[in-house]
């Protein structure tokens, strides 16, 4: 069991609320985060344990220092946050949209890793969640990829630059999450079903996979500086 802190931003749905129960299960104190303060209220009453909800956008990058200030000391730092901007075919694709991918996941992760500092453990750690988009050569994946792989770079350079915290980065397959819901339910079954046959494992993955590979981030004090691909194997292109 431990005491330790951990923050999640965009721990209200998806990967970040499934690992805000793990790291609860284990016997964390956790604060989730998210715009939606509604969505954000629910989950953190559905969730049992020692947990704690803060509406931030992570995108007004001028807020972050203050929001963090008010959360206060923490060991961990979960950044789950991040829409779907930025998808589409690379000669047609919205390059407003694609700078908005940016904006609202890349700058967003930087800037939270960066306003957190004055709060984090030295002993403490950092995991982003990018996206295997960064390192499977998927068609009309131009957009996210960038977006994703800029995120992957940095935990390198931060698990010199931050040491002793360990920094580290997680790229996740295709997850049954509410990041689909773009698609009508008649359009996510055949969608899932055609990742299924192009993943390893034959399906598409599940919050809780996710959150168990995230807990081990944080959780084995030897590992900094590691992108951990969690995707079925859909990267490998079968
Ligand atoms: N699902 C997949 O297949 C998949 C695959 C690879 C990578 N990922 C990545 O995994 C991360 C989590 O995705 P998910 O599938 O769990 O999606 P999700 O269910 O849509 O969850 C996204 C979470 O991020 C929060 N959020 C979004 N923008 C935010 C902002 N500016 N500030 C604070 N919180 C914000 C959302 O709450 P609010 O909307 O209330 O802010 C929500 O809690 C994303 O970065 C996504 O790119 C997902």
């Amino acid at each position: 069991m431990s005491s330790q802190h951990a923050v999640i931003v965009g721990g209200s749905s998806g990967i970040g609320l499934a690992t805000a129960a793990h790291l609860l299960e284990k016997g964390y104190r956790v604060t989730i985060t998210g715009r939606d303060a509604a969505k954000l209220r629910t989950a953190a009453e559905n969730l049992d344990g020692d947990v704690a909800a803060a509406v931030m956008d992570a995108a007004d990058l001028a807020g972050l220092p203050a929001a963090f200030a008010a959360i206060g000391p923490l060991d961990h730092l979960v950044l789950a946050l991040g829409g779907g901007n930025g998808a589409g075919p690379f000669a047609t694709v919205d390059l407003v949209d694609v700078r908005k991918g940016f904006e609202q996941k890349t700058m967003a992760h930087f800037a939270c890793a960066q306003a957190c500092l004055p709060y984090l453990s030295k002993q403490g750690s950092i995991t982003f969640v990018s996206a295997v988009s960064a390192q499977a050569a998927m068609p009309g994946t131009a957009g996210l990829g960038a977006i994703n792989a800029a995120i992957a770079a940095l935990a390198p350079i931060l698990a010199i630059e931050l040491k002793p915290i360990r920094v580290n980065c997680i790229s996740p397959g295709v997850v049954d999450t509410p990041w689909w819901d773009f698609l009508s339910a008649d359009q996510k079954e055949p969608t899932f079903a055609s990742f299924a046959a192009r993943t390893p494992v034959g399906r598409v993955g599940r919050p809780g996979e996710i959150a168990e590979a995230i807990a081990f981030l944080i959780g084995n004090g030897f590992t900094s500086g590691h992108t951990l691909i969690c995707d079925g194997g859909i990267r490998l292109g079968q």
